[in-house]
Parts: C-alpha cells; structure tokens; sequence
C-alpha cells in the first residue's frame, strides 16, 4: 500500500458524532448494485440508523432518488472545491471519514448542507420526471399568469423534496445516541440552510410556443436551478460561516456566534463548532492532505493561484503536449474532418 493509503485507513474514523450524519454518502456503490424492491435492501448500508432504516422499508421507491442525491453530493463537491486547498477528495470515502469530514468543521458544514439540499433536489425532480408512484407534478404556483404566458408542464415538486429529504437527512440527529448536543444542532442547523438555499433556487422556467419560435404563446413552470449553482451559493455561505458556541441563552442551550456580538444565529449562515487546519501541509491527524503536487494556476489571483494554493512554498512547472482536433473544416454534405494538432501547455504543481 502507498504511505497515503496506509494513513486514510489508519485515520478513517468511524465515526460516533458528527459524520453519522453524512454516513448515507457511503450508498453510492452498494446502493447502486439492488434494484431497491426488497425491504433486505435497506441494509446494504449498515450506517443507516434506525429511521432512516424504517424510511427506507416504507419508502423503497424513494431509494434511488437517495443514491442519486449521494453520487451528485460527492461529484458536485469535489468540483465546488477544485479551486480549494482542501478539495473534498476525502468525501470518497464515505461511510468512513477522516478528521476533515468527521468533526464539526466548516467543511462538514458545507457537506451536510450540500447534501441536504441534494437529497431534496433529487426528490423534487424524480417527482416531476414520473418516477415516483407517492408524488408528482409540483401544485401549480398562486401567481396569477400573465397574458403572455399559462401555467402548465410540470414543474419540480419542492414541497415532496422538502418534506421527505428533511426526514431522511435530519433523522440521525434525532436518534438520541448519535453525538453531542452542539453537533446536533449544528447538523440540523446546516441542513435546513443547505434547503433553503436549494429552495431559493426554484425559478419559473419557460417554453415558447407558436409560430416558428415567435414565442406568442408561453408555458411555464416552477423548476429548481442545478445543484451545481445551489453548490455555489453554498460555497460562498461556507466562505462566510460562523464559528459558534453551544451556550445557554434563556432557558435552554443554543448555538450561538463566538465573537462577542450578542446575537442569535442567523437561519441563512452556515455554522460550524471546530476551526479547521489551513490545510496546507500534510497532518492525518487534522484531516489534512496537504497541497504538495496540486496543480495550481500561475495567472489566477484566486485561491488557486500557485501562490495562494502551494501556501508561500512555490512551484514547478512542467510541460504536457496535448493533442487536440483543430482545423476542422466542413464538408457538404454532411461531414467534418479535423486535423491532430499537437500543442505544448505549461503546467504548475506546488512544492
Ligand atoms: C426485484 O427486482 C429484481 C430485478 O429486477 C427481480 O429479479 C426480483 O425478482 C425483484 N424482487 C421482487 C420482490 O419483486
Ligand atoms: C457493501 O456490501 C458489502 C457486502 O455485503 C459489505 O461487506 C460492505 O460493508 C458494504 N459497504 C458499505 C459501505 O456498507
Ligand atoms: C485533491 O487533493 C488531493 C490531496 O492533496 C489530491 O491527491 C487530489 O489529486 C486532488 N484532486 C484534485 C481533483 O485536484
Ligand atoms: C487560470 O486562471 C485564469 C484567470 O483566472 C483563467 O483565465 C485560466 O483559464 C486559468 N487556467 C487554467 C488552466 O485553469
């Protein structure tokens, strides 16, 4: 085994707090291999906790709109955060995470919310696709419609996506044994801002009818935006989020902001109980990678600028030919022939 793997399975934690409830992101390959039609099925993952086990048995069909949610989860966050020093590579090892995933950071801040929000989108949008025997259409919006457009197709059923994605993803904070009391409340907190984000989303689209194209009659509808733009709102929230305590406030406890100004949290921020590692260098311990041979961008000012990504340490560069079709040229009727073109790119990996 390569010294990486050895520390990932020295490190992957199973987790008894805060990565419970992200655990159903382990679904993505077992969960693909049953056609989810058998109750037995809702084991496949044995980090279920128990209601979302009985979710699963009494909503089988739902299944497939939850491996789905898990999949896009992974592949949307590691694209989010590909500009990133810590770039959302250890989301692969769901069920079993490492310290980044597994403790109350504003990484699994953005996780949970992301997750959230997916699992609902996957819902809402397998209830408008006919996929679901329990939904279908979302209702028709209260808006009156215009002159110029009707109400009709059938638009994203975000109050079905809402209502059953908040059962599945919220239920390990609610089993009593599954972590503190702070990293509850910080899950459900996150999770119902990764949804409001998601439902923020929902813009009226339309299809033109008529005349070729003139658009004199319209059809519209209610649909969510694409969980890579929901990924990006979240993004920006996790830039933005708050470092919180669990203390008492009145008569119970809550999570409120550590620096000094005396106010509650805020529903649309993303919070977080743990400060994370500058992800820098290499620490197993912290959940780190490190950025040792990421590629970074020499011309970018962002965060992945070879100064910002390689943290001060610098670069090398090296080149890579690329081949690539150019030249094409089009021939009537009805083909295109390209010619191989060969070009040299220079590449940057931080020291
Ligand atoms: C479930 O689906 C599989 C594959 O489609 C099929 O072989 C199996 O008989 C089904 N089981 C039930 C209980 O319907
Ligand atoms: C997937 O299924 C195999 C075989 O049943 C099991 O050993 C493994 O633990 C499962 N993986 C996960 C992530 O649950
Ligand atoms: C993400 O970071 C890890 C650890 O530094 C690295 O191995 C991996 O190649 C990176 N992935 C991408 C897509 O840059
Ligand atoms: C590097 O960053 C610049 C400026 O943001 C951008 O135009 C360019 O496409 C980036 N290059 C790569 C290889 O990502």
């Amino acid at each position: 085994m390569s010294p990486v793997r050895v520390w990932i399975a020295l490190l992957l934690l199973c987790c008894s707090s805060s990565c419970r409830a992200i655990q159903w992101l382990g679904l993505t390959i077992n969960g693909s291999l049953v056609a989810w039609n058998e109750s037995e099925h809702c084991k496949v993952l044995e980090r279920l906790v128990p209601d979302q086990t009985h979710l699963c048995k009494r909503n089988l069909e739902l299944m497939q709109s939850v491996v789905n949610a898990a999949k896009q989860t992974k592949l949307i966050c590691q694209l989010t955060f590909s500009d990133m020093r810590w770039n959302c590579s250890s989301i692969e090892h769901a069920p079993y995470f490492t310290p980044d995933l597994a403790k109350g950071t504003r990484e699994s801040a953005f996780v949970n919310a992301l997750a959230s929000a997916a699992l609902s989108h996957s819902i809402a949008r397998a209830c408008a696709s006919g996929e679901l025997p329990t939904c279908s259409c979302g209702s028709t919006p209260a808006e009156v419609s215009g002159p110029s457009f009707r109400w009709g197709g059938c638009g994203d059923n975000l109050r079905y996506g809402l209502q059953m994605g908040s059962a599945f993803v919220d239920a390990p904070m609610k089993s009593s044994k599954s972590g503190t009391q702070a990293t509850k409340l910080m899950n459900l907190h996150n999770n119902a801002v990764g949804r409001q984000v998601l439902a923020e989303s929902l813009e009226t689209k339309c299809k033109c009818h008529g005349v070729s194209g003139s658009c004199s009659v319209k059809t519209c509808w209610k649909g969510l935006q694409d969980l890579s733009s929901v990924a990006n709102e979240l993004k920006s929230k996790y830039l933005a989020a708050t470092k919180v305590i669990h203390r008492q406030m009145g008569i119970r406890k809550q999570l409120v902001p550590r620096e000094l100004d005396i106010r509650p949290v805020r529903e649309s921020e993303l919070v977080y109980l743990i400060s994370s590692p500058d992800y820098c260098t290499r620490n197993p311990k912290l959940g780190s990678y490190g950025t040792q041979d990421r590629l970074c961008n020499k011309t970018s000012v962002g965060s992945d600028s070879c100064n910002l990504m390689c943290c001060g340490r610098g670069y090398n560069a090296y080149t890579e030919t690329i081949v690539e079709r150019c030249q094409c040229k089009y021939y009537w009727c009805c083909y295109v022939t390209c010619k191989k073109c060969e070009r040299t790119v220079e590449r940057y990996v931080c020291k």
